[in-house]
């Protein structure tokens, strides 16, 4: 099939659900946020690949915060679409629910961002199509994913340039009030 120019956003806006079962529980009973996350990757690929039209690969992942737990038989859902696309690369924005089926509560647990790049039957980067922004919702996402990845890209080469600064020796004194021993000479 071949690939148009542009695609809309609802033509990939996919939802994966799946039931919390007990085998995904950690020692404390909650779900483990590697599922969660695994889950994440798998509906970002989905809906990227869907986008592309080509095979995808994750590159980061921006705004993983699990504030609140999931629980043993909550049903979880990951909505996800593709909120800005690059020339080869696109960010899948994921917000993830979580309801209970006895109560109807539902809990929104967490929002992340994907960043995907498409691959090429040469496994190089190969352009994606351009996204139509179907309703005012679709371009607020695209300028706040243009905003994400400007401070994702301004704090990168801050830190590595801060890190290279770091000298050991001379910021020892930064550790007085933290909650480490050295226990080397
Ligand atoms: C990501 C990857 C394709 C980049 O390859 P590359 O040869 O450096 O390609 P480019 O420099 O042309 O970058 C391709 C796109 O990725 C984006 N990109 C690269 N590094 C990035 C980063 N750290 N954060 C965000 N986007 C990034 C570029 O901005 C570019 O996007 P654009 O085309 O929309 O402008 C390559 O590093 C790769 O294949 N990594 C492994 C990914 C993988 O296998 N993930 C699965 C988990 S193991």
């Amino acid at each position: 099939m071949a690939i148009p120019a542009f695609r809309p956003v609802s033509y990939s806006r996919t939802t994966l659900t799946e039931l919390m079962i007990p085998s995904y529980a950690n020692f404390g009973g909650k779900i483990h946020g590697g599922i969660l996350l695994s889950l994440m990757d798998k509906v970002a690929y989905a809906c990227s690949a869907k986008h592309a039209g080509n095979y995808c690969v994750t590159v980061t992942v921006d705004g993983v915060h699990f504030l609140q737990p999931v629980e043993v038989g909550e049903l979880v859902s990951l909505l996800a679409s593709v909120n800005y696309v690059g020339n080869t690369s696109l960010m899948v924005g994921i917000k993830v629910i979580a309801e209970n089926v006895k109560t109807g509560i539902v809990k929104h647990t967490n929002t992340s961002y994907f960043t995907m790049v498409a691959k090429g039957e040469d496994d190089k980067p190969t352009q994606v199509p351009g996204l139509i922004l179907e309703a005012p919702n679709d371009t607020r996402r695209f300028l706040e994913a243009l905003k994400r990845r400007e401070l994702a890209q301004r704090y990168q080469s801050e830190f590595a340039e801060a890190k290279h600064e770091i000298t050991v020796e001379a910021e020892l004194y930064r550790l007085e009030n933290e909650r480490c021993q050295l226990a080397y000479t």
